[in-house]
């Protein structure tokens, strides 16, 4: 197999432009090998891939230069492999635990959340208007690998309660009594949920807290889940 040593080589120019997101063409880029196994895990096939010369055994992966592929990559220690893959997204949010964001502009959070939307078996997370985009680098990084194993929808009808979440306000969570559908509204890091989503909400819960005035937008995401699960205990599959 040859080496790709050259920046101009025409598949690194458009690695290039898809880990910068400059072309959205419903592709987009996966580094290392974390990543890459979590999606073959998950049965995503790879449309191209790169490998360092020399390691990870990736069948398929063109062979870039080492140094040059740590170049292209925006992980601050460099990368052995990158994975590019389509985006797919759900037609519509799913049930029964969907996690909805409005306004969560900080890509590590998206990424984040999803992340926990896997540990805590959700159904689907549905981004709304003014998110990150959960399948840019920083999104798809933060996810370790979760934006592979749960489905993302854009917006649309939001399945059974709508469960906002809002600091300070409305019922503690744990002793909210919530139906078995649920759709957990987080909102913007500054803002939070704007004033007519909180309205129209069937119910508004908050995270109980002893200090600051409100926890990060992933966090509440996390512990919100979190008490869902206790108050839904269900079998951890790896005890
Ligand atoms: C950083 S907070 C936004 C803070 C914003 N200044 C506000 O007053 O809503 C981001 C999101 O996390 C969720 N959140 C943060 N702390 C929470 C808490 N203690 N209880 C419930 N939700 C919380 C809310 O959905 C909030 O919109």
């Amino acid at each position: 197999m040859t080496t790709i040593t050259s920046p101009q080589n025409p598949q690194l120019q458009d690695l290039r432009r898809l880990l910068a997101r400059r072309r959205r063409d419903g592709r987009f880029a996966a580094e290392g090998e974390d990543l890459v196994d979590a999606a073959a895990r998950a049965g995503w096939e790879p449309l191209a891939g790169f490998r360092a010369a020399g390691s990870y055994g990736a069948p398929g992966f063109a062979e870039v230069d080492g140094a040059l592929l740590g170049r292209i990559s925006l992980l601050g220690s460099g990368t052995r492999v990158i994975g590019v893959y389509g985006e797919r997204w759900a037609p519509v949010p799913l049930g029964p635990t969907c996690v909805y964001l409005h306004g969560v502009r900080d890509p590590g959070n998206v990424g984040a959340i999803v992340r926990s939307a896997q540990a805590f078996g959700v159904a689907s997370v549905a981004v709304g208007p003014d998110c990150a985009d959960p399948f840019g680098p920083r999104a798809v990084r933060a996810s370790m690998g979760a934006i592979f194993a749960v489905p993302v929808a854009r917006g649309g009808e939001l399945p059974g309660a709508r469960v906002a979440l809002v600091a300070g306000a409305g019922e503690p969570l744990g002793a909210a009594a919530l139906p078995a559908e649920v759709t957990l509204m987080v909102g913007a890091e500054r803002e939070g949920l704007p004033a007519d989503l909180v309205a129209g909400a069937d119910r508004v819960v908050h995270i109980p807290m002893r200090g600051g005035d409100s926890l990060n937008a992933a966090m509440a995401a996390t512990v919100a889940l979190y008490e869902l699960t206790r108050l839904r205990p269900c079998e951890d599959p790896r005890s």
